[in-house]
């Protein structure tokens, strides 16, 4: 019985017009039958057969009706001469499911084809690409005594470890020059306290957790949020903002590549040369679209409504320095507030839940992207010091949208370029 239902459907999915052969029909010969009028172009008795406890015609009226249901069986492949397919002798199956050719199905993250042998057996063809979420991750970091967590996303699951590098990161390779810059010393011989949290020391002045999407626009958000969170601080809260990561897509576009990637350098020299607008007046998008802001124009022209009302140029900032010692690192925050790290990605970190993350070697180690994040304090949990620190993946990812990762050993590289920057604080609200 389930052989007839695969010949349905085969016959439908070809646009077949004639549902011929079904096997539980009496075999013919009708139209084909020896002796009898053959195909006729009128409706005559002659040419009519029995079958099962009716009539079927051979004549060209037969398939006058949309259900074609008084052609014999036959009447195709005797009268007009189409060879029927042969039958499929074997579907495609997928999770209990069958698939005739052709038809299409997702294999987690891959697309696969249901494909006609020349035996009329069908079978798979699927792409081969590493999907986001992996089994070996999840099995190989969830071992007890490990320092964090990794879990299954549905969010992320069917999507491509290749397009997550792209699209959920979004920080392109720094060029030699940037890399060259040398690094601020602070060297400050002060009290360090084993644990610091920038949203316990300025509530209310830090940014939440941003959604980049599909999009690979880290690099804007961590300026945009890192600048937000600076201009609180700096001014005592008088400039208390969310600033704008799509005023940086949408406008940043000279050397950039939008949604597959910035570089930081040329997006903090536009912070600084034409500033930022904040996030009321521009809302994020995830998409790279045309930028709405002329080059420079005042925040009143930009169609904003500054919070502070002495204010008319845009959010800028002074010139970015570069970080990398712990202490150094400590101390900006303290004293500044976040700063933006830069961290090398690998497929483990994508399912990170809670704990300590360090990079685990399990999942692929050949594919890996650049991604920028935002440091917001330290702490120390059985006996492991960490960062914490704010991703863009929205809340529903890590401890609310938060990690941990281990500090002072440079981890992924997360403190192998940080970069701290001041705001361009309104003048009368300036901390003293
Ligand atoms: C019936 O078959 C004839 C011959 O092939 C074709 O010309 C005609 O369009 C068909 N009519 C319908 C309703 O399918
Ligand atoms: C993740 O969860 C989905 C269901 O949401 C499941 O189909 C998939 O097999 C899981 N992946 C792994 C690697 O366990
Ligand atoms: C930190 O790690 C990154 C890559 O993971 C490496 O390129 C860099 O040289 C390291 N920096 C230091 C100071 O060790």
């Amino acid at each position: 019985m389930a052989n007839n239902i695969y010949l349905l459907v085969l016959c439908v999915a070809l646009g077949a017009v004639v549902a011929y052969r079904y096997p539980d029909l009496p075999p013919g010969p009708y139209c084909g039958t020896g002796g009898r009028q053959q195909c006729c172009t009128n409706r005559q008795d002659s040419c009519s057969h029995r079958i099962l406890d009716t009539l079927c015609y051979c004549d060209q009226f037969c398939n006058r009706t949309t259900s074609h249901d008084d052609c014999c069986p036959d009447y195709e492949e005797v009268c007009l001469g189409i060879t029927p397919p042969e039958p499929l002798l074997q579907p495609c199956r997928l999770n209990g499911k069958t698939y005739v050719p052709p038809s299409t199905a997702m294999k987690d993250c891959n697309t696969c084809q249901c494909i006609l042998r020349g035996d009329n057996k069908a079978e798979w063809e699927c792409e081969s690409d590493v999907c986001l979420m992996s089994g070996d991750v999840l099995h190989g970091v969830n071992r007890p005594g490990n320092s964090w967590r990794a879990t299954n996303y549905t969010e992320f699951y069917g999507k491509k470890l290749k397009d997550a590098l792209v699209y959920k990161l979004g920080t392109l390779p720094l060029s030699p020059e940037t890399r060259r810059m040398g690094p601020i010393r602070h060297d400050k011989d002060t009290f360090y306290p084993t644990h610091f949290d920038a949203r316990e020391a300025w509530p209310t002045y830090i940014s939440p957790v941003v959604d980049q999407g599909w999009c690979g626009s880290d690099w804007a958000v961590a300026i945009a949020t890192v600048t937000s969170d600076r201009f609180a601080i700096q001014s005592n809260g008088a400039e208390n903002l969310v600033l704008s990561p799509q005023s940086l897509l949408s406008c940043s576009r000279k050397q950039q590549q939008g949604c597959k990637g910035g570089h930081i350098d040329v997006a903090w020299n536009f912070a600084k040369n034409f500033g930022l607008v904040d996030e009321q007046c521009y809302p994020y998008e995830a998409k790279a679209s045309p930028c709405r802001l002329k080059k420079r124009s005042t925040l009143r022209e930009d169609g904003c409504i500054p919070p502070v009302p002495q204010r008319t140029l845009r959010y800028r900032v002074g010139p970015p320095g570069r970080l990398q010692k712990e202490k150094d690192i400590m101390y900006d925050i303290m004293q500044s507030g976040p700063v933006h790290a830069i961290m090398t990605v690998h497929q483990d970190f994508f399912h990170y839940r809670d704990g300590v993350y360090r990079r685990s070697h399990h999942g692929s180690n050949e594919m890996k992207g650049f991604h920028s994040v935002r440091i917001v304090g330290w702490g120390e949990e059985r006996g492991e010091k960490y960062w914490t620190v704010a991703n863009s993946w929205g809340t529903w990812w890590g401890e609310n949208g938060y990690f941990k990762i281990a500090r002072g050993v440079n981890e992924s590289g997360i403190e192998s370029f940080v970069v701290t920057v001041l705001s361009d604080v309104t003048e009368s609200y300036k901390k003293k």
